[in-house]
Formats: C-alpha cells, structure tokens, sequence
C-alpha cells in the first residue's frame, strides 16, 4: 500500500529468557490511519505496544516514528517521542483515591508547565468528548466499567497525541459497551487525525474499527492489508483464526 508511513517496524527480534517473542516482525502504520493488529493471545501484540512506547527494547532489527529511529535512543531523547503517544492500556487502570478530573490531568499537573485553569479547561472537554461531561468530581470507584476505560481514553488524550495505541480496548466489556468504546477510537481519529493501533484478539471489534488489519502470530505479520485482502489470505492460520473457535 502507499502512504507515508507515521510508525516503521524492520525486521524486529524479541526474546525473554529462552522464549522468542517477536521473530523478524515487519509491520508500517500509514499516518492516520487505524491499524488493528489481530492475534490470539501469547502472539506478542503487547509487547510490541510496548517497545513503540520505549517500554521494551528490541534485541534486533528498528522501529521509526516519524522516520527517526527510536529503538536506539536513551531515555532523554524518548521523552519527546513519547509525548506524541497516548496508550490505553489493557485493564485501564485509574488511581482509585483521584477524581476522575485528577486522573485525566495527572500527566499535565506533574509534567506540564500549563496553568491550572488551561489543564482544567483540557479535562473539561476531554470528559465531555467522551461523553462524561461534569464527572470531574466523582471518585473511579463511582463509575461503571465501561465508564472507567472512557476516563482511561479522555486521560490517554491529555496530551493531544500524535498516535494512540489501544491494548485490548474492549475485551471483557460487555457488547454495548464494546461498541461505545468503538465508536469513541472512531471519532478520536476523526476528529482529531490520530494514526492508531488497536490490539485485539476479539474479530467483531477488530474489523469494526481497522481501515487496515494485520494478523500476527508467534512474532510475524502473516497478512495485512483491507478487511477484504485478510479475509481473503491464503494463509492457512490467518483462515483458521478467522473462522474461530470450532
Ligand atoms: N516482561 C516479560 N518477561 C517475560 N516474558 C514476557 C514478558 N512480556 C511478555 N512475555 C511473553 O511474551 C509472549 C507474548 O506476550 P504478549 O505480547 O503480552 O502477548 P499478547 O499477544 O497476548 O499481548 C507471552 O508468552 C508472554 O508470556
Ligand atoms: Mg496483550
């Protein structure tokens, strides 16, 4: 496909102890574009958030933001690339004894510069992007599970971020919740032009929110392309995977 490319994996190599993670894994994200990388669990979709985010370092192989490498930077030089990621990370956790406005600001109280009422006026609309306007002073513990992870959303946002990786945004919510978080990576790459990554292992979320899908398994890219092109592989696990659980 063309497109200028806003994130780059070549040839990454992943291993802990013994294990092998990822194994030569090739994967480019067109600026603006949602990419779902699909893939049953154990197949290294997280780590591979998690080394984007400069969490994880790759023993081989590069990864670009931007065009610039950012698998060989020190901790100072990935603080700017990480302001351009937000992360909903799986679980989406929140800091039970915070507001939710204090869990949405918490990154631009302790690391930005702005004054309050700038960082109060970003809670505001984040929270009411996500359909939670005036939740600001209610506690987590208040809050629906479904709510809970749209707070994670509005608190990944603080930053406008360039890209948002989502790590299983809809696994264990239920169907109509699942949607109302769909719907909301939708409208956050609308609205605001964000190239993102979705993982999932769930089909129906995947292809309800991918421009374009990758399949992963242990480690490589197996197909990637439209839903079409997937659901059309010639790859016999990527058809396997895709018929699901018999
Ligand atoms: N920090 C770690 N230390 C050791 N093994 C890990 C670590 N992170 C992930 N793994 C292993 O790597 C494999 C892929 O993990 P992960 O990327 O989390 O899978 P998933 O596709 O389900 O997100 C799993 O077998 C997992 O146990
Ligand atoms: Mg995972």
């Amino acid at each position: 496909m063309e497109c200028t490319f806003k994130i780059q994996f070549e040839n990454v190599y992943k291993d802990f102890e013994q294990k092998q993670v990822l194994r030569g894994l090739d994967l480019g994200i067109c600026d603006g574009e949602t990419l779902v990388l699909l893939g049953r669990s154990g197949s290294g979709k997280s780590v591979t958030l998690k080394i984007l985010l400069g969490l994880l370092r790759p023993d081989d192989g590069k990864v670009f933001v931007d065009n610039q490498e950012i698998s060989d930077l020190d901790e100072e030089s990935l603080f700017p690339v990480r302001k351009k990621i937000g992360m909903l990370f799986q679980g989406a956790a929140l800091f039970d004894s915070m507001t939710v406005g204090d869990n949405v600001g918490f990154a631009l109280y302790e690391h930005s510069k702005l004054p309050k009422n700038e960082i109060r006026e970003i809670i505001r609309t984040n929270l009411a992007f996500v359909d939670l306007a005036g939740t600001e002073d209610m506690m987590p513990a208040e809050l629906s599970g479904g709510m809970r992870k749209r707070v994670a959303l509005a608190r990944a946002m603080a930053n406008k971020p360039e890209i948002m990786l989502y790590d299983e945004p809809t696994t264990g919510l239920d169907p109509i919740t699942a949607t109302t978080i769909n719907a909301l990576i939708r409208k956050t790459q609308k609205e605001y032009g964000v190239t993102s990554i979705v993982v999932t292992h769930e089909l129906e979320s995947g292809f309800s929110v991918a421009d374009r899908v990758a399949v992963i398994n242990e480690g490589v890219i197996l197909e990637i392309g439209s839903k079409e092109q997937v659901k059309n592989s010639s790859n016999q696990f990527v058809q396997t995977f895709l018929a699901g659980p018999k």
